[in-house]
């Protein structure tokens, strides 16, 4: 299919990553914004910005976390930052018709948040971390974002357990592509002294989410989510492979008339030590 641009690690190149979310921003907001709300409240619920300074949120797509902060901390600066236009056109006329003009929303990959914002009091990263190639490099930029004792708190969805609807899911993608989802979150932990950071909170956050059908589940992680751009990368045969086998045992449990599930996020407090050294 046009745009298939196949990589190495498994991982899509940025004119794919801008395509794909910019492709699927309508729908993502429409879908998955909705049934990820009550992760990001508790994300916001955690983020305590030092008083002085802007709060960065890298990856923002249409914002839905820049609303909630902006409606938390009301007059204080937040600069916004996302690689696809399609999700930044819709964060701009949101905060164009709420008056939001203190909230600045640029274009931007989230690993180099620091082109940006630095001095910032805050950053909060919702759902990103775990779709970029090294995510310590990302931390690494973003503890140079933060004033000393500042913190950045990230909620990214980690390795899932075998015997759930994603791990199910991993599993399906991973024998059809022999791509492996990196297990990274561990290397990540090691590395944090020499990126700078502490890690002063960890938990799990999980939430019961409804489908109307495994069907639409599947169909909207392709047309409105991240599997766009694994349909990008390797074409409508693959993705055809994937949900055929993934429909056979897909591990969503029948609730009433509808599919549900409690997908388990992870969120982490990390706080700037003001000792960063980025990894070569
Ligand atoms: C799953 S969406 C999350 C959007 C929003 N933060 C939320 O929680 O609803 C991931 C976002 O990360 C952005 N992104 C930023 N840098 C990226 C990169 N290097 N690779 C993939 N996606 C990236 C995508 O454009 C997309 O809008």
């Amino acid at each position: 299919m046009a745009g298939e641009r196949p990589s190495a690690s498994g991982r899509a190149d940025p004119r794919t990553v801008e395509e794909s979310w910019s492709s699927v921003a309508a729908g993502y907001r429409e879908y998955w914004c909705p049934r990820l709300r009550p992760y990001l409240e508790r994300a916001v619920e955690l983020l305590r910005p030092l008083p002085h300074g802007p709060i960065a949120v890298p990856g923002c797509g249409p914002g839905e976390e820049v609303l909630l902060l902006a409606a938390k901390h009301p007059g204080r600066a937040i600069v916004a930052t996302d690689p696809a236009r399609g999700m930044l056109e819709l964060l701009w006329a949101e905060l164009r018709s709420r008056g939001l003009w203190h909230v600045l929303a640029a274009p931007g990959v989230a690993q180099d948040l620091s082109g940006s914002v630095l001095q910032a009091a805050a950053v909060l990263s919702c759902f990103t971390l775990q779709l970029l190639e090294d995510p310590r490099v990302a931390l690494a930029d973003w503890a140079t974002c933060l004033r000393r004792g500042a913190a950045v708190t990230a909620l990214f969805w980690p390795r899932p357990a075998p015997e759930t609807p994603h791990g199910r899911l991993q599993a399906v993608i991973q024998r059809r592509t022999a791509e492996a989802r990196p297990d990274w979150e561990p290397g990540a932990l090691e590395a944090l002294p020499s990126l700078g950071l502490r890690l002063v909170h960890d938990e799990r956050v999980a939430r019961t989410m409804e489908h109307a059908s495994p069907e639409e589940y599947f169909e909207r992680l392709v047309q409105a989510g991240p599997l766009q751009a694994l349909l990008r990368r390797r074409g409508t045969g693959v993705i055809a492979q994937c949900r055929s086998d993934w429909l056979e045992d897909h591990g969503l449990v029948r609730k009433g008339g509808r599919w549900a599930h409690a997908p388990e996020a992870r969120l982490w407090v990390l706080e700037a030590t003001g000792e960063a050294h980025r990894p070569h």
